[in-house]
């Protein structure tokens, strides 16, 4: 990135959006640097995301994946977006859809995804309600690298959610999204201000 101009980073959603506000809204706070979201990118128009991102004079890039052959086909469109854009950063944020290496290779390292788990624990659909029924008394929020896998990539940051005393899944949920709002913003300010290095699976933060 040369002297002077903003980290430009896109996020991938599909639903709520309570992630990709929490950036919007370090962004106006000042918390994450000197940075831009350039393009919101949403496989459901109708998504409450879509409205956020327009209420915050996001760009948008909207697809209907049932209107493609195959999901190279709509990621080599989403892939030229990016270039355009000149994107440092993709962050998903509930992005529903695994991703193909048209977009994996090229972001290789600059990619991250945020989960409600304690990966390994409990990759997938359903983290929350998986930790749940395995009756854990520990789980909480994963942000890592994005490889071909699910789920599967380097950690970059976790924290800790314990249950307690009383909770309903709902409870729990809720406190993990509080978890995943403030951690999302603090791991993508590392990003934009050049502290994360990564050597294989290891990723460190220098502070
Ligand atoms: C979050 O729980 C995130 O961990 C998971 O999808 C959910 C997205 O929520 N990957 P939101 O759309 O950001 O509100």
């Amino acid at each position: 990135m040369p002297a002077g101009s903003s980290f430009r980073i896109a996020v991938f959603a599909s639903g709520q959006g309570s992630n990709f506000q929490a950036l919007v809204d370090a962004l106006r706070e000042g918390t994450l640097g000197n940075a831009e979201i350039v393009l919101l990118v949403c496989d459901k128009p109708q998504a409450r995301v879509v409205e956020r991102a327009r209420q915050a004079g996001v760009d948008t890039f909207l697809f209907q994946p049932k209107e493609y052959n195959r999901r190279e086909d709509y990621e080599a469109e989403i892939a030229a977006e990016l270039a355009n854009r000149q994107v440092d950063l993709i962050v998903l944020a509930g992005y529903m859809r695994l991703l193909t290496p048209v977009l994996v290779e090229p972001y290789a390292g600059k990619m991250i995804n945020i989960h409600p788990s304690l990966l390994p624990a409990f990759p997938g659909k359903d983290a929350i309600g998986q930790a749940w029924e395995y009756g854990v008394k520990v789980t909480g929020v994963t942000v890592h690298l994005v490889d071909g896998g699910m789920d599967t990539g380097a950690v970059v940051a976790q924290e800790p959610v314990p249950l307690l005393h009383g909770d309903t899944i709902e409870t729990l949920e809720e406190r993990i999204h509080v978890a995943e709002r403030e951690l999302y913003p603090k791991v993508v300010s590392w990003f934009v201000n050049g502290k994360i290095a990564v050597e294989g699976r290891k990723v460190t933060v220098s502070r």
